[in-house]
């Protein structure tokens, strides 16, 4: 099949997913300071840029969840299960072997099964549960301290220990994902399509797009 220069990630996608990479990494980086894995910003400044970079991220969050409604691409993380095996044997094996993909991406199926599952995962448990364990973190530390007693939190170890569970698997995720940012065509095609919001695709899926906008109109 002819392939073809398709425009797959818009300029806001590209925007949030930048923003959200940065943003984690800093987070992720300020925070197991936080938590004395090591010594860099100094106790003090880790917490205030941590807390800074906490509310960037939240709104980024706010304006990526209009986007994902506004425009219906929060149908692209809906999980399915089917094709799960071959694509996990894809990973395990088929890409040693170079066999081809087992799913074809799409304009209107950007993600793989596994691609669905997983961030439907991030995006309804681990990003809500790091975001609130964190707000919960801060309120109880500082002014707001006795709206929080209100809530009858008694010690912040619970909430500091889910915090770290969810940074853990966070920190996971991101390392995953830079290993299979590099399993597409080629080993940049992935990072590039990111970067320009264009990637090669099979021709059908411009007439898929064509009659996808048609069908909006
Ligand atoms: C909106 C999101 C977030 C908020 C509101 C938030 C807030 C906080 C606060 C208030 C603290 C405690 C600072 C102190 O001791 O005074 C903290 C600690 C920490 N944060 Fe976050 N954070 C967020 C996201 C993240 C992310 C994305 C990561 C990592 C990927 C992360 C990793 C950590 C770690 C590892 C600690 C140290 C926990 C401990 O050992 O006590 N945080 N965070």
């Amino acid at each position: 099949m002819q392939k073809k220069q398709v425009y797959v990630y818009k300029a806001f996608e590209r925007f949030w997913h930048w923003m959200q990479a940065i943003l984690i990494f800093f987070l992720a980086f300020s925070g197991f300071e936080i938590h004395g894995s090591y010594t860099f910003f100094g106790f003090q400044d880790a917490v205030k840029y941590h807390n800074i970079a906490a509310y960037m991220l939240i709104v980024l969050i706010v304006f990526a969840i209009f986007w994902h409604f506004s425009t219906g691409e929060w149908r692209q993380y809906v999980p399915s299960f089917n094709n799960i095996a071959a694509q996990l044997n894809y990973y395990i094996l088929g890409i040693f072997k170079n066999s081809p993909h087992p799913t074809k991406k799409t304009v209107l199926t950007k993600l793989n099964p596994l691609q669905k599952l997983t961030y439907f995962g991030l995006k309804i448990l681990v990003i809500p549960v790091i975001v609130t364990s964190g707000l919960l973190y801060m309120l109880y530390r500082y002014p707001q301290r006795h709206g929080i007693e209100a809530l009858n939190i008694e010690s912040l170890e619970l909430i500091a220990i889910i915090h770290t569970i969810a940074a853990f698997l966070l920190l996971s995720f991101i390392i995953t994902h830079l290993y299979l940012i590099t399993t597409g065509e080629k080993v940049t095609t992935n990072l590039k399509a990111m970067l320009t919001g264009y990637e090669e695709l099979d021709e059908h899926n411009d007439e898929e797009k064509k009659s996808s906008s048609e069908k909006s109109e």
